[in-house]
C-alpha cells in the first residue's frame, strides 16, 4: 500500500466546551479525519456526544467526520448522525446481530460503512462482512476512556488483518484506535494500520496542537 497513512485526532480528548475551535486547530494542521466518540452509556459506561454535537461541529470543518459509535442498537441511530453530517459510520460487531443489513443501511444514507472490533474480538467476527466495508477499526484498548494504554498484542492482530485482507484484495481503510502515541504509532504502521486515531497524543495540556499534530503526522510517515 503506497497510499499515505492517515491521521485522525479523536475530540474526546478536547475541550468540550470549545470543540467547534478544537475541530478547527486540527483542520488546520492537516487532519485526514476527525474522529467522533459516541458513547451510550451502555455499551460503554460513559455518556458523551450525540447526534446533535455532531451537526453543529460540522460547521466547523470540511474534514471528513469519522464518527465511532460506542453504542448498543445502532441502527437506531445511523440515520441520526447521517443526518447531522458523519461521512464514515463505525459500529461495533458486538453490538449487531444483523450487521450486514445495518452496513447496507449506511451505505444507502451516502455514508462510508465501518465496523469495529474490541481487543478481546477474534477477526473471524468480521471476515464475512469484510468485502462490504469501507473500514475496519481495530481497538487498541477497552472502548470507553481515553488515555489508557495500547495493548502490544494487538499489533500481531492487526498484522494478521492486514494479510488477510491483501490476500482477498479488500481495498477497506484499516483503522487503529486506541494509545496511539508517536512512539506507538510508526508499529502500528509497520502492522498495516492505514488510518491512526490519536486522542490524549493529540489533545495534551502539556504541548500545542500543532506540535503534537506534527509529531504525530512525523510518526505515521509523510506529511499533510
Ligand atoms: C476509546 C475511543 C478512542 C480513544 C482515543 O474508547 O474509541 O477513540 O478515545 O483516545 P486515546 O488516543 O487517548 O486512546
Ligand atoms: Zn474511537
Amino acid at each position: 500500500m503506497s497510499e499515505k497513512v492517515k491521521l485522525a485526532p479523536s475530540i474526546l480528548s478536547a475541550d468540550f466546551a470549545s470543540l467547534g475551535a478544537a475541530v478547527e486547530e486540527v483542520t488546520q494542521y492537516g487532519a485526514d479525519y476527525i474522529h467522533v466518540d459516541v458513547m451510550d452509556g451502555h455499551f460503554v459506561p460513559p455518556i458523551t456526544i450525540g447526534h446533535e454535537t455532531v451537526k453543529a461541529i460540522r460547521k466547523h470543518t470540511s474534514v471528513p467526520l469519522d464518527v465511532h459509535l460506542m453504542i448498543e442498537s445502532p441502527e437506531r441511530q445511523v440515520d441520526n448522525f447521517a443526518q447531522a453530517g458523519a461521512n464514515i459510520i463505525t459500529v461495533h460487531v458486538e453490538a449487531c446481530t444483523h450487521l450486514h443489513r445495518l452496513v447496507a443501511r449506511i451505505k444507502e444514507l451516502g455514508v462510508k460503512a465501518g465496523v469495529s472490533l474490541n481487543p478481546s474480538t477474534p477477526l473471524e467476527a468480521v471476515t464475512e462482512i469484510l468485502p462490504f466495508l469501507d473500514l475496519v477499526l481495530v481497538m487498541t484498548v477497552n472502548p470507553g476512556y481515553g488515555g489508557q494504554a495500547f495493548i502490544g498484542e494487538m499489533l500481531d492482530k492487526i498484522a494478521r488483518l492486514r494479510s488477510l485482507m491483501d490476500e482477498r484484495k479488500i481495498g477497506a481503510e484499516l483503522e487503529v484506535d486506541g494509545g496511539i502515541n508517536a512512539d506507538i504509532a510508526p508499529r502500528v504502521v509497520q502492522a498495516g494500520g492505514t488510518v491512526i486515531v490519536a486522542g490524549s497524543a493529540i489533545f495534551n495540556a502539556r504541548e500545542p496542537v500543532a506540535q503534537t499534530m506534527k509529531r504525530m503526522r512525523n510518526a505515521i510517515g509523510g506529511v499533510s
